[in-house]
């Protein structure tokens, strides 16, 4: 692997891992595969390494990342983990459910990170190629997708090489992402309120029965803008993007769903978890064809389709 591009890919095995694990310790740049999509880790306690994240996407400071933890204890020394929180975490963790918390004065993360907010986002994620290399470097990483800011996330090695070759320091490659999309994030406010900041594959409604046995009461309106990765255009292809299509027109890149086929499809037998682990692959595709268009087949609004439609609203925004 290699070949011409500059930035370096290793696959995510134990000798791959301990040199990301060195080139983190140094306050270097490595995209690592999680069970969502690939993240562009660095040292989150560290203000050079974490300014160097921002600066390889080109993303606006003032949007803030999510802090990646082995598992609630280590989450707890960046956030008061108490209540739900720690019920959710112990219940879901590791998974792929980021909760926005009140962060501790005491946290040692750069301020960056938090980008001045008083909460602080974690995840404690379930890829194997994560979590050994959380526990090999022993620190708090800090990762954003692994793209640049406002273009499509990457679900496989080589789209993080596409979009940031060359900008950052060493690729871990462990294939496909499973889940295909990114974390669930869940807002716990200091009364007790949930806010959904971001679906994703973890179904809130069905987790709220299942560890309190009633319905959630939804959260308010108006939170989203706290967090910039759910505003308007994101994800884009960098081309105009149809919704709801049930053809494609000549010019258009069609990405098909069940019955409607297409250049691609997101899943012919119309199975939403292979959607959403689809998905940004299609997306990519669309991006780089020459057909000038894309049109993409209506997908259902039910579980992790929530999360696949709210992805594609922001692609089409
Ligand atoms: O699945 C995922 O969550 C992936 C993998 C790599 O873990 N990461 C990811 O990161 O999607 P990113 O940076 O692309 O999206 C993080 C989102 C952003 O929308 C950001 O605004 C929000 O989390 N966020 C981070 N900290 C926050 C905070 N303190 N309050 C509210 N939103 C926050
Ligand atoms: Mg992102």
């Amino acid at each position: 692997m290699g070949g011409k591009n500059t930035t370096e890919t290793v696959f995510a095995d134990a000798k791959g891992i301990a040199r990301a694990a060195r080139i983190l310790a140094g306050g270097g740049l490595v995209a690592v595969p999680t069970e969502t999509v690939y993240g562009l880790a660095a040292r989150a306690d560290s203000d050079e390494a974490v300014a160097r994240i921002y600066q390889a996407k080109g993303r606006p400071s003032f949007n803030p990342l999510i802090v990646h933890v082995r598992d609630a204890a280590q989450a707890a020394q960046y956030a008061r983990l108490e209540g739900d929180a720690d019920r959710l975490a112990r219940s879901v963790w590791p998974g792929p459910l980021t909760l926005v918390l009140p962060r501790r004065e005491d946290a040692g993360l750069a301020a960056a990170v938090t980008a001045g907010l008083p909460t602080v986002a974690l995840r404690a994620p379930a890829h194997p190629a994560m979590r050994a290399l959380l526990a090999a470097c022993d620190l708090p990483l800090a990762a954003p997708s692994a793209n640049r800011s406002g273009f499509i996330s990457p679900t496989r090695a080589e789209h993080v090489s596409a979009s940031l070759d060359g900008r950052i320091d060493l690729i871990l490659d462990a294939g496909p992402c499973e889940e295909g999309v990114e974390s669930t994030i869940l807002a716990i406010r200091e009364d007790g309120r949930w806010d959904e900041l971001r679906p994703g594959p973890v179904d809130l409604d069905a987790l709220h029965w299942r560890l309190f046995d009633g319905p959630r009461e939804s959260g308010g309106a108006g939170d989203a803008i706290e967090a910039p990765g759910q505003l308007a255009s994101h994800y884009a292809p960098g081309k105009p993007v149809r919704l709801h299509a049930a053809a494609a027109e000549a010019d258009e890149f069609m990405i098909g769903f069940g019955d409607i086929p297409g250049h691609c499809t997101l899943s012919s037998s119309g199975d939403l978890a292979q959607a959403a682990a689809r998905l940004y692959a299609c997306l990519h595709e669309a991006a780089r064809s020459d057909l000038p268009r894309v049109a993409v087949a209506a997908v259902p609004e039910a579980g992790i389709g929530v999360a696949i439609n709210d992805r594609l609203r922001r692609a089409a925004a």
